[in-house]
């Protein structure tokens, strides 16, 4: 892995394959080997067949959609867990997982600043690690579900009455989350012009006539860092009118909340107190190897109120005394790998300092970049937040010419996006690689692309 990950980090490989639809199909057999096969002989194929199928997600210029970085602390952990092999669904089939993830969910709350009682040390909230936003967002749908319905939204004659709301900016797995729980599609509110920000009181108008006409307001959903753009919704403004109205606020802040890790970007956690529940994705930007979400609420009877269901084979003495947790009830599945020792690992091999400077790092090179197109004649910066820079170039015609010509080069990744209704470019820096060189490699390929093509057409691209 050392020798693949110093490949990346020299850019001696391509960031995305050059192979054609099905070429793996058909280069290995159709049925399962008779006979055992060697450890050996798996590893070689692996090189051999699989990765050059691969998009490097780990690559210094792989720079699209958000990143999903890892670190040698969480591979380790990874191994470990494997070997371990245990299954943590409740305390008693695994305390150390369970306790484990109670004790790293804290201190990640404690280094993001979240409030108190989104800790389990509160006695009335907590984390848990759930494999992805999209889980988060469904386990926060039940339980808001069940909290404005006590318990009834399920029930003859509800169909149709519960409402969420977001922004068309919300992550498509917002919209997901809605159809799985039975609501059809969100309520979709009005976002403050030009800046892709929920409109609070558009939220308070709808809510309002909602009610008027016997629809039960359940659940808001608001982004900090939506996909598209990283606008960050206001959430002081939303959650004061979600606590009025008792509606469950949840904040979706997969890509964005790592970075308030930083006390400089701290303020992107305004008004988190008065959420519900908050997701971040630490295998997006916190060195945390895929899958790895935390979901915290600060009512995880909630939680527990909407999806515990316990058959005599999932009792126990632990179980019946309420004195332990046990996170089958906090998650969709029911069984659950050990994904805390990939957290603790992290957590400690780099120190919340170490995991501040990755940030500022991956900022610090997207402000690079931005200054390069700033500076630019025929170029337009579009976006810069975060580690994220969207730009065009001066006519629409030019901006998709130059994301088809980055679409054909192995040798960065870019991804297009929609700013105002016209085509731009999407980077967005989170590779543990990616260093200056990295922005001026990639700055000199976009803009060879756009301004001086056959160059690069010479040279096979
Ligand atoms: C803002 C936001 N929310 C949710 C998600 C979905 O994340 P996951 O793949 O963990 O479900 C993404 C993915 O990029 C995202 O950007």
């Amino acid at each position: 892995m050392i020798a693949h990950w110093q490949a990346l980090a020299a850019r001696e490989v391509p960031v995305t394959p050059q192979c054609a639809p099905g070429s793996l199909r058909t280069a290995l057999p159709s049925a399962a080997p008779e006979q055992p096969e060697s450890l050996g002989e798996m590893l070689a194929d692996t090189w051999k067949f699989v990765v050059p199928g691969l998009t490097h997600w780990q690559h210094p210029a792989f720079l699209g959609y958000f990143p999903t970085n890892n670190s040698p602390a969480s591979v380790l952990a990874e191994f470990v867990t494997a070997g371990l092999g245990v299954q943590g669904m409740m305390w008693s089939t695994s305390p150390a997982a369970t306790e484990l993830e109670q004790v790293v969910t804290d201190w990640l709350a404690q280094a993001l600043g979240l409030p108190e009682a989104f800790r389990h040390s509160s006695g009335r909230g907590g984390g848990v690690i759930q494999d992805s936003a999209s889980s988060a967002v469904l386990v926060a749908t039940a339980a808001a579900l069940h909290r404005a319905s006590q318990g009834r939204w399920r029930a003859a004659g509800t169909e149709g009455r519960y409402r969420m709301y977001c922004t068309e900016r919300a992550h498509s797995s917002v919209f997901k989350g809605c159809r799985i729980a039975g609501l059809g599609e969100p309520q979709l509110i009005a976002t403050l012009p030009g800046t892709g920000r929920m409109d609070p009181d558009a939220l308070g108008a709808r809510i309002d006539s909602d009610r008027k006409d016997g629809f039960v307001p359940a659940l808001v959903v608001a982004t900090v860092g939506t996909t598209d753009t990283c606008a960050v919704d206001p959430v002081p403004d939303i959650g004061r009118r979600c606590r009025q109205e008792d509606v469950w606020l949840h904040v979706d802040a997969a890509y964005a909340g790592s970075a308030a890790l930083c006390p400089e970007y701290r303020h992107l956690h305004d008004g988190i107190d008065l959420a519900d529940s908050y997701a971040v994705n630490a295998h997006k930007w916190m060195r945390t190897g895929t899958p790895c979400d935390v979901l915290w609420t600060s009512d995880s009877a909630a939680l527990t109120d909407a999806m515990s269901i316990a058959p005599a084979y999932l009792r126990n003495a632990a179980t019946d005394s309420g004195r332990v947790v046990d996170f089958r009830d906090w998650q969709v599945p029911l069984g659950r790998p050990m994904r805390a020792l990939k957290l603790w690992y992290v957590m400690r091999a780099h120190g919340v300092q170490g995991l501040r400077e990755a940030i500022r790092h991956d900022i610090g090179l997207a402000d690079r970049l931005a200054r390069l197109i700033t500076a630019e004649p025929g170029f337009h910066l579009e976006v810069h937040e975060l580690g994220l820079v969207i730009f065009r170039r001066d006519t629409d015609e030019d901006t998709r010419d130059l994301i088809s010509r980055l679409q054909t080069d192995p040798t960065l990744l870019c991804t297009p996006a929609t700013v105002g209704g016209r085509p731009a470019v999407r980077a967005a820096f989170g590779s543990p690689y990616a260093d200056a060189d990295t922005v001026r490699y990639v700055w000199e390929r976009i803009r060879t692309h756009a301004q001086d093509p056959e160059q690069l057409s010479a040279c096979g691209v």
